[in-house]
């Protein structure tokens, strides 16, 4: 990898970790979501360091911790506490209940509420200082995501004159949507402050350019490129492109053909009878449309009877933001779905519908993925989507069937091979699950080889690459 910098120093709200108390042992164990799943690897390969937030109590013994990780991952870790305060404003308050939503196109579910900006100010500036304090000259400093989009112009108040650079993981909304945050003119000026901004895909950098365009009127373009624009912004120029995330598809292509994973997928087979099963995995998240699709199984149960008992969806849950009203309720409303479509359909020997509430570990992550017929990735929004990638990699006999929704990111380079359904549409979802069902084998195996050989190209490794490319003047096309 081109990397002229000494060392990689990656920046998010969240360190790539779970501190937890287990009968009086501090254990620690990786943190879940996509971004933990795409960096992790960068890291690990560069040997760099991550700053951000350990998310667990302040009697956590991080030094040891830390060190210990370190042994294990070899890359080291920096911690930035926030007080309680602090959590419930600027991560639980105006990352989570302001920007998320918005930024999925969300708006009902926005609250905007002045203290919880200010406190985003103050995270933001402290996570600048802990940068500015543990980074030297040489570093290549890289920000992510909607929690941290203030991190650039607060370095610059400090005095860093180095490279900046920032990717936002989730969607970067249309000029109309955000115009309704009170707040967006500071946001986006702060962005601009960056050297290179990084989004998933094509649209969401139309967005910000068309944001930023009418919004911040001093800024200018310069020129545009096939994967980047570069903008003029008071005295400087910085450049805009887009480069959707990935997975380290070899190592999830291993993991998927060990021998303990061939056993777990063998055993969940056999345990389930010869039925085709259907997976759905996801952060418990009201933008990953999970009500939606279980109104697309009830339905596609209701509509073509003879896949009943042939067909279950396993639909795992993984906890998420637990703090949220809005999460709270989801998680009611699944509950009392799963309740109704099992009541209703469910005969002895069958249960059309598998609910778990709670994280996996990684043998049966793999399992299930290799194991399962089809895929259903139905989110309302959503900024790439790494289990579609997952899915890919893992489905190594090529017979999985991924139905993708459209408003993915990674339905811009899966969607060829995929099934393609608008999540809003339970109909059109319902006869999807039915054509994947009734797939032909030749067919299943020409979709998914093609998946799998545009996630095998367009790894993460090939991500990172292609970002610090763009970190140089004359930064690299990538395609
Ligand atoms: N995942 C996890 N624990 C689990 C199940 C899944 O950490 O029990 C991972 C999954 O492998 C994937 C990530 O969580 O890498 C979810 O990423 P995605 O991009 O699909 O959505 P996000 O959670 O970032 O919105
Ligand atoms: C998504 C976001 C990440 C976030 C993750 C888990 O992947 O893009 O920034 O870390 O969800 O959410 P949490 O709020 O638990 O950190």
């Amino acid at each position: 990898m081109d990397n002229p910098y000494q060392r990689l120093v990656v920046v998010s709200n969240r360190l790539p970790i779970v501190v937890s108390q287990e009968d009086g042992d501090w254990q620690i164990k990786p943190g879940s979501g996509g971004l933990v799943t795409a960096l992790a690897p960068v890291l690990h390969e560069q040997r760099g360091l991550w700053i951000g937030w350990p998310g667990c109590s302040d009697e956590a013994p991080l030094d040891e911790l830390f060190s210990r990780f370190s042994r294990e991952q070899q890359y080291q870790l920096h911690g930035v506490t926030l007080t309680t305060e602090e959590v419930e404003k600027y991560y639980l308050g105006f990352s989570n209940e302001t920007l998320w939503p918005l930024f999925h196109d969300l708006l009902g579910h926005c609250h905007f509420n002045q203290e919880n900006w200010l406190c985003y100010g103050t995270v933001n500036r402290r996570f600048a200082e802990a940068i500015a304090e543990v980074s030297t000259k040489d570093d290549f400093i890289w920000i992510h995501d909607y929690q941290l989009a203030l991190v650039g112009s607060h370095l610059r108040d400090l005095g860093i004159r180095q490279s900046l650079a920032f990717f936002l993981h989730i969607p970067f909304p249309s000029p109309d949507l955000l115009r309704r945050l009170p707040w967006k003119t500071e946001l986006l000026r702060g962005l601009l402050d960056y050297d290179l901004i990084g989004f998933q895909t094509l649209r969401d950098r139309r967005n910000f350019l068309n944001s930023v365009l009418t919004m911040v009127p001093e800024t200018e373009v310069l020129s545009r490129h096939r994967y980047y624009t570069l903008l003029r912004y008071r005295d400087r120029t910085l450049k805009v492109g887009h480069f959707p995330i990935s997975i380290d598809f070899a190592q999830f292509d291993a993991a998927a053909r060990s021998p303990e994973v061939t056993d777990a997928a063998w055993y969940l087979h056999e345990h389930l009878g010869g039925r085709q099963l259907v997976l759905g995995i996801d952060r418990l998240d009201y933008t990953k449309g999970i009500p939606e699709r279980f109104l697309a199984f009830e339905r596609a149960l209701e509509k073509y009877p003879e896949m009943r008992k042939n067909l279950s969806l396993i639909q795992v849950v993984v906890p998420s933001r637990t703090d949220v009203a809005e999460y709270q309720q989801l998680k009611e409303e699944l509950d009392g779905l799963a309740g109704r479509i099992n009541g209703r359909f469910a005969e002895p020997g069958w249960m059309p519908l598998h609910y778990l509430y709670r994280s996996l570990d990684p043998v049966q992550l793999f399992a299930y993925y290799r194991t399962s017929e089809i895929a259903l990735v139905t989110p309302l929004r959503d900024g790439m989507n790494l289990v579609a990638k997952e899915y890919c990699a893992c489905s190594v006999e090529r017979k999985g069937v991924l139905i993708l929704s459209e408003f993915a990111g990674a339905a811009d380079q899966l969607g060829k091979g995929a099934l393609l359904v608008n999540p809003y549409d339970i109909e059109g979802t319902a006869d999807a699950i039915f054509q994947a069902y009734s797939m032909p084998e030749e067919e299943r195996l020409r979709r998914m080889t093609l998946l799998r050989a545009k996630v095998r190209r367009n790894n993460v490794h090939r991500w990172v690459g292609w970002f610090l490319a763009e970190t140089h003047p004359h930064g690299e096309p990538h395609g």
